[in-house]
């Protein structure tokens, strides 16, 4: 469990980073990341590197024993490669490239642009792949972000026609599996098929979906060329690729499989201002972020690096993006820290060294202030710091810190978000939202959760939850009937084939053997609307139709009768978009029917086990008594703070 921060040489005089460096050492920061958008300090003109000023700021930070993160500078491609090499660019929906003077400009699918990717990479792999203070790498910097995954560019639709001729082979079988004979939209060779923008009323769906899965599969194997390049020349270096928040743009578990870790960057407040949350929720908490958003990702990355991860960029005060940027809560950069080794992160890591003074960050707070003082996060990393040690007396004395899988599994299928976004049906169907819906509920009842993709064994779970899956491979299907735990299934689960048409027999399609249903019709409620009953619904609703011969019983129902909770005894359906209290009705039966326990706890009071020891967290702007909530609490042995926990306070203790 260590601390680290991003720093950027080439932003500071020479002569500070010495004592930059010493500086970090002594707040008690083990790694450094550096380099990630130099790419036009390190190669100012074609083919022609300078290599002094790095060579520098390396040995220097490795001489203050800090660790260094090399990245690859490719997010950032200079404007001579642009001017040499338009079709390096990106284009965007309109049909027009992106332009030069942020970031991030490139497409992953032009040839040119993975060549000098990879030429650049093996420079700086050439260069520090052996460094004794280079530790490990980071690929790029954020695929995906400022909606970077989808580029409609001659090369991007080249390599389109490629994919797709070797995922269908024969014209007919794409035009059968989009149901191209739906106006007119047939053809007679894949060389007549465009990247699906610029139609007059929406593409096709499946050309939709299809243009997405390739497009997740060129950022998957643009990030694996500059992995086997770095393999080659830095071996035993940890890679790492550093994915961002509320980004669902391509296939993570896939990206997530060429590295060794994943890390993703955290900024909780930039996020919660950014997102769909009511007004009220967002001003609660404004200054903690949402209670759960921060660790559903801490979760979700930890699967897709197969359990190892770290926290690549920290916030540690006022961001600069978001619509509004208010500075965090007194305690609260301490306790996101220690929220993340909660959840098992390896490494956290501060964005950034010190607030730059000019260009489009200079609103974005650092450890220090623009004029090298102190900011307010660099105390709170100090605190984490002291903390971070108490742990690591108690693993020396041989408390277990290492992470267990949890009891329960929510499986998260970056492909429903795609289906979704294509073809939402209701305005309001957000699968992020529907998974946070759920994650969320979990966590109430003081459960941890692992995320699961698709198709994960379910060995030693006791709960699996899938908030929603609308393609069922049969394998999976047959791996939720061999599941002898409870399971809960979402809305719109097997209402669609992996073609996007809607299933033999409607939905749940191969889910029927498990859930003898039909659903027969499915209804989107505007914003407003609540379909009356014991238990609300809005947004979505299915009109369901229970096999009157299966041994089925509907535990909920709308004041109109329409069954919204159906279960088999072991396996649960909600046919709606859940509320609140139906998702905790039907978790609370789930769990129970497995024996495992559940707490009640208030929306602002987090849990998290790592090992032998248990977390929590509170989110609120008040103090709370955990003792209130968790029973025999007093009698535990604390490492961290104690059953009192102040507003942003952090408690740890001893629970094998
Ligand atoms: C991240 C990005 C950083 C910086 C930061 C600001 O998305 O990786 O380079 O822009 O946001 O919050």
């Amino acid at each position: 469990m260590k601390l680290g921060v991003c720093y950027y040489p080439e932003h500071w005089p020479e002569a500070q980073w010495a004592q930059d460096a010493s500086a970090m050492a002594e707040l008690g920061l083990t790694f450094v990341r550096i380099a990630e958008f130099a790419w036009s300090r390190i190669e100012p003109d074609p083919g022609r590197y300078d290599w002094g000023w790095l060579d520098q700021a390396v040995d220097t930070l490795g001489a203050a024993g800090l660790r260094i993160v090399m990245c690859t500078p490719t997010a950032t491609p200079p404007k001579w490669l642009i001017d040499a090499h338009p079709d390096v660019l990106a284009v965007g929906v309109d049909g027009r490239p992106r332009r030069f003077g942020s970031r991030r400009h490139y497409c992953f699918s032009s040839r040119t642009y993975r060549a000098h990717s990879q030429q650049i990479t093996r420079a700086v792999a050439e260069r520090y792949g052996r460094h004794p203070a280079v530790a490990a790498w980071q690929t790029d910097n954020e695929y995906g972000c400022h909606d970077t995954v989808l580029s409609y560019s001659q090369s991007a639709a080249a390599a389109f026609r490629a994919w797709l001729s070797a995922r269908y082979v024969s014209i007919d079988d794409l035009n059968r599996g989009w149901g191209n004979v739906f106006w007119s939209q047939e053809y007679r060779s894949f060389e007549q098929i465009d990247p699906p923008i610029g139609t007059v009323t929406e593409a096709n769906p499946a050309h939709r979906l299809d243009y997405q899965r390739f497009a997740s599969d060129e950022v998957a194997s643009f990030n694996r060329e500059q992995i086997g390049i770095l393999r080659e020349l830095s071996p035993d270096r940890d890679i790492l690729h550093n994915f961002m928040g509320a980004t669902l743009s391509f296939d993570h578990f896939k990206v997530g499989a060429d590295l060794d870790a994943a890390s993703w960057d955290s900024y909780p407040l930039g996020f919660l201002q950014q997102g769909a949350w009511p007004e009220d929720t967002k001003l609660r908490f404004m200054r903690q972020g949402h209670p759960d958003f921060t660790a559903l990702h801490h979760d979700l990355y930890r699967a897709c690096g197969r359990g190892r991860w770290w926290v690549m960029e920290q916030q540690p005060g006022p961001v600069n993006w978001a619509k509004w940027n208010p500075a965090p809560l007194p305690g609260m950069v301490r306790a996101w820290t220690l929220e993340a080794f909660a959840h098992g992160a390896e490494v956290v890591s501060y964005f950034r060294w010190r607030q730059a003074p000019f260009a489009q960050e200079q609103m974005h707070a650092g450890l220090h202030t623009p004029d090298g003082a102190r900011a307010a996060a660099w105390d709170e990393a100090a605190a984490a710091v002291k903390a971070l040690h108490a742990l690591a007396d108690k693993r020396a004395a041989g408390t277990c810190l290492d992470m267990r899988p949890a009891p329960v599994a929510l499986v998260f299928d970056y492909a429903a978000h795609w289906m979704f976004d294509i073809q939402p049906q209701g305005a309001d169907f957000d699968y992020l939202q529907l998974v946070l819906t759920f994650y969320g509920a979990l966590r109430r009842l003081g459960l941890d959760v692992d995320m699961i993709p698709p198709g994960a064994p379910l060995t030693g779970r006791r709960l699996v939850v899938a908030p929603s899956l609308p393609v069922v491979e049969p394998s999976l299907a047959s791996a939720f009937e061999a599941f002898e735990g409870s399971l809960v299934i979402g809305p719109r689960s097997g209402s669609k084939t992996s073609a996007f048409q809607i299933p033999d027999g409607l939905s749940p399609g191969p889910l029927r053997r498990l859930l003898p249903i039909r659903v027969a019709a499915v209804e989107s409620l505007p914003p407003g609307w609540a379909e009356a009953g014991a238990h609300p619904v809005r947004r979505w609703l299915e009109h369901v139709e229970p096999n009157p011969n299966a041994d089925l019983s509907v535990d909920a129902r709308t004041a109109a009768g329409k069954p919204i909770w159906l279960n088999t005894g072991r396996v649960h359906y909600i046919a709606a978009w859940p509320d609140g209290d139906l998702l905790d009705a039907v978790l609370r039966r789930a769990c129970g029917d497995v024996g495992l326990p559940v707490l009640d706890l208030p929306d602002h009071l987090r849990l998290r086990r790592r090992g032998d020891v248990r977390f929590a967290l509170n989110y609120d702007a008040a103090p709370l008594d955990l003792a209130a909530h968790i029973p025999g609490i007093a009698e535990r042995e604390f490492v961290i703070g104690d059953t009192r926990l102040g507003p942003a306070g952090v408690a740890a203790w001893i629970d094998p």
